[in-house]
């Protein structure tokens, strides 16, 4: 039973970790392909180191370029490494061009494909993510789905109720695993000099956002008044996009702390000790509405809608005076919803369905 696992970008191999451990567990086959979508030390290699994960027996190492460029690439790359390794099963997770590839290239070569994260919808076609997460569902045969309501998003474009599994989010096992690693290997907060909820922490890469130079100027300057409201510290660990973004459109940067990208140790202590979070990342707002802090999300929609059920999150834009409307209306709030992406086991249960069907 050869599963061919996939990972390309930060977040998958963060979200792909769980999986893999468990096949290591269980001694199950299995071979892992990095696309090199990201590879920048601080996006790629920290998370290997971090979570003690395997040298990738596939490295395509295609790096940046246009979505049609790196979307080509990964293909051919994975295409020619599966003329010979020809695996029982690929998995991808997410929604990167990583998982586009990969889903087209296992659908093509009749390889059973299975997404770990499917169903999730934003219903905004301008964002690359949503084209790439509708087409590996509708081409997938095992859509591994975190919730109730990403599984009705899949029954509601007529994908077959047999190929749905809900099974909650590997971003809960992941933060449940590795917290208290975390907190053993050194304490963040200490390194940032900040101590618990005297702070805010911010994330920004869509592409939506900082490629443009209107609404990325307004979240930083947003940003700027809220320190100057709020008096503390804004610790931002900036996506390589964003920091390339800031520099072209010559950006100026006033009252946040900018770093680069940091490891998930450090990220998710900061995170679980912020007294709100900001940000248009996609894995952010499910991590705080799992440990609990209040977060700003700043785009228009989400395909996390059940962090905003629970009242973990508030959608509000890039607008200034509607991202300080959100800001004051999370900040008092602290915790004391119930997590809705499952108990930590979704790793453990994607591995079971796959060994039980791919007999
Ligand atoms: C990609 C995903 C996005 C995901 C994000 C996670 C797509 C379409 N986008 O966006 O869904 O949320 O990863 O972080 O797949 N760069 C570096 N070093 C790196 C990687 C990127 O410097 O290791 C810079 C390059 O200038 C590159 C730019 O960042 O052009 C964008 O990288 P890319 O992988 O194309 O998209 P992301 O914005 O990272
Ligand atoms: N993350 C990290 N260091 C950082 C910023 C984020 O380790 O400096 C982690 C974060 O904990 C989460 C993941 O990266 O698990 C989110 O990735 P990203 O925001 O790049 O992508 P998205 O989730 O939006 O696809």
């Amino acid at each position: 039973h050869m599963i061919s696992i996939i990972v390309g970008t930060r977040p998958e191999i963060i979200k792909m970790s769980p999986i893999i451990r468990e096949c290591q567990r269980r001694n199950i086959d299995f071979s892992l392909l990095h696309t090199g979508q990201h590879y920048s030390y601080e996006m790629d290699r920290i998370f290997f180191e971090e979570l003690n994960l395997p040298v990738p027996d596939h490295h395509l190492d295609v790096g940046s370029g246009s979505h049609a460029d790196q979307t080509g690439a990964i293909m051919s790359g994975i295409g020619r490494v599966y003329e010979e390794e020809r695996p029982d099963v690929v998995l991808v997770q997410g929604d990167t061009n990583t998982v586009l590839a990969g889903s087209l290239v296992a659908a093509k070569m009749r390889v059973p494909l299975g997404h770990v994260e499917a169903g999730l919808r934003s219903y905004d076609r301008t964002m690359p993510e949503e084209v790439n997460r509708v087409v590996s569902d509708h081409v997938g045969d095992w859509l591994f789905a975190p919730t109730e309501k990403a599984r009705e998003n899949l029954l509601k474009e007529g994908i077959d109720e047999s190929k749905i599994l809900v099974t909650g989010n590997t971003i809960v096992d992941a933060v449940y695993q590795n917290l208290e690693i975390a907190k053993k290997r050194g304490d963040a907060l200490k390194t940032f000099e900040v101590r618990p909820k005297e702070y805010f922490l911010v994330t920004a890469h869509r592409q939506e956002n900082v490629d443009n130079p209107e609404k990325l100027q307004h979240i930083i300057s947003a940003l700027t008044t809220i320190h100057k409201q709020y008096t503390i510290p804004i610790i931002f660990p900036v996506h390589p996009r964003t920091r390339k973004m800031i520099d072209q459109f010559q950006i100026p940067v006033n009252g946040i702390f900018l770093t680069d990208p940091i490891g998930f140790f450090s990220f998710l202590q900061l995170e679980s000790k912020a007294r709100l979070v900001l940000t248009d990342s996609g894995g952010v707002q499910e991590e705080c509405c799992i440990l609990g802090v209040p977060c700003v999300t700043l785009r228009e929609n989400t395909e996390r809608p059940e962090t905003v059920d629970v009242r973990a999150n508030t959608i509000v834009g890039t607008e200034p005076e509607r991202i300080l409307a959100g800001v004051q209306k999370m900040i008092g709030g602290s915790g004391g919803w119930s997590n809705p992406y499952g108990d930590g086991t979704a790793g453990e249960k994607i591995v079971n369905i796959i060994t039980k069907r791919a007999k």
